[in-house]
């Protein structure tokens, strides 16, 4: 009998290993990492290390479809700089080895966010603003991975149209209380002082979707982009979480085509950087709330991935198993049902969202 890596998946956890071909003749589908490269495109994801260390079936499918990683949370300032003269690089160190024993690539993410801080940053911010704060802790970490990392989130969700600011900007930040808005250019001019080549993200949330919300997300987001260009701040690229809400919030091909459309004409380049799909409120019938959430996938990146200066997609997770969206009290069931949006269920078997995502990669 001939098995396919869909035959591998199919069969559950046990079956993933080995993950080469049983014979010579076999032919096995492309992956998402293989499907990716061949368009020319990244397909990544983010890794919860913990995990990593102790389930050899994640490992072996993060090794297989992955072409990029991300750290869910050992890469956040809360890990890395644990006390103030306490420095944590382990979990980076470990993602980014398995990253380099398997000829993939990792990013950095995230320098500078208003959450994943140490307890004793706040007060310091508060109390005794010094700038030094925010640049020596990214001189420092982007130093010690210069060279190494495909791409830094140097600042993650700074803007927030509901923080009563009439630039939108988010206003309660620790970091924008301290600096004020300069807190961006500093960050991003530290990340470029401490790699030279290194490509520099922003980050953004609710930046993709069809509601008020993101149209004002949108808005004040380009706004910032033309200010931190018009100062010269080096920023390479702009990310989209893309944390979709299939059965909450509208979703419109043109709208993020067009949104698109003005990041590329900024000379920037674009990554979905936490993409998944939350199924709240969705049919009670899996195999149609699956059949749904593909479908959105599909649209989303097809629009995405039109765009030459979109350079591919990571989803925040590979596997409903270790996903953030049960701890999310917005996109949990209340029956205890696991939410079902990543490209592989709970039992590491692709999902329709996979097919989907290997589809809009060409694969
Ligand atoms: C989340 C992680 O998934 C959680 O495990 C952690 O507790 C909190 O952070 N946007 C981001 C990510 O930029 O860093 C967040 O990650 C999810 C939302």
């Amino acid at each position: 009998m001939m098995l396919t890596r869909r035959d591998f998946l199919h069969a559950g956890a046990a079956s993933l290993l080995p993950l080469t071909p049983a014979s010579a003749t076999e032919t096995l589908p492309p992956t998402l990492r293989q499907a990716a490269s061949k368009r020319g495109l990244a397909y990544g994801a983010a890794v919860s290390v913990d995990a990593l260390a102790s389930d050899q079936n994640y490992a072996a499918l993060l090794k297989e479809q992955a072409g990029i990683l991300v750290a869910e949370g050992v890469t956040k300032r809360k890990s890395i700089q644990p006390t103030p003269t306490r420095y944590d690089f382990s979990g980076t160190d470990q993602i980014l080895a398995f990253a380099q024993a398997n000829g993939q690539l990792m990013r950095g993410h995230t320098l500078a966010w208003h959450q994943g801080n140490p307890d004793w940053l706040l007060p310091v911010l508060e109390n005794n603003p010094d700038e030094r704060i925010l640049t020596d802790y990214i001189t420092k970490v982007v130093t010690r991975y210069r060279g190494k990392f495909h791409s830094w989130d140097v600042v993650n969700e700074v803007v927030d149209p509901g923080a009563g600011r009439a630039d939108g900007m988010r206003g309660d930040s620790p970091w924008f209380k301290a600096f004020g808005e300069r807190y961006i250019d500093l960050a991003f001019h530290s990340a470029r002082e401490a790699d030279p080549d290194v490509p520099l993200f922003l980050n953004e949330l609710d930046a993709e979707v069809d509601i008020y919300w993101s149209e004002a997300v949108r808005s004040v987001s380009l706004a910032l982009v033309d200010r931190l260009i018009a100062r010269k701040v080096p920023i390479t690229g702009f990310g989209i979480q893309g944390h979709l809400k299939a059965f909450k919030f509208h979703y419109s091909d043109e709208v993020l085509s067009r949104f698109l459309d003005e990041l590329g004409a900024r000379g920037l380049k674009v990554l979905i950087t936490e993409f998944d799909i939350a199924d709240i409120k969705g049919p009670d019938d899996q195999a149609k709330r699956d059949t749904e959430v593909a479908a959105l996938a599909k649209r989303f990146l097809d629009v995405a991935f039109s765009k030459p200066f979109v350079q591919g997609c990571l989803t925040w997770g590979i596997t409903d198993r270790y996903s953030w969206l049960p701890t999310h009290p917005m996109y949990r069931w209340p029956d205890g049902r696991l939410p079902r949006g990543l490209p592989f269920d709970e039992n590491y078997r692709p999902t329709p969202m996979f097919q989907a995502m290997l589809s809009a990669y060409g694969g």
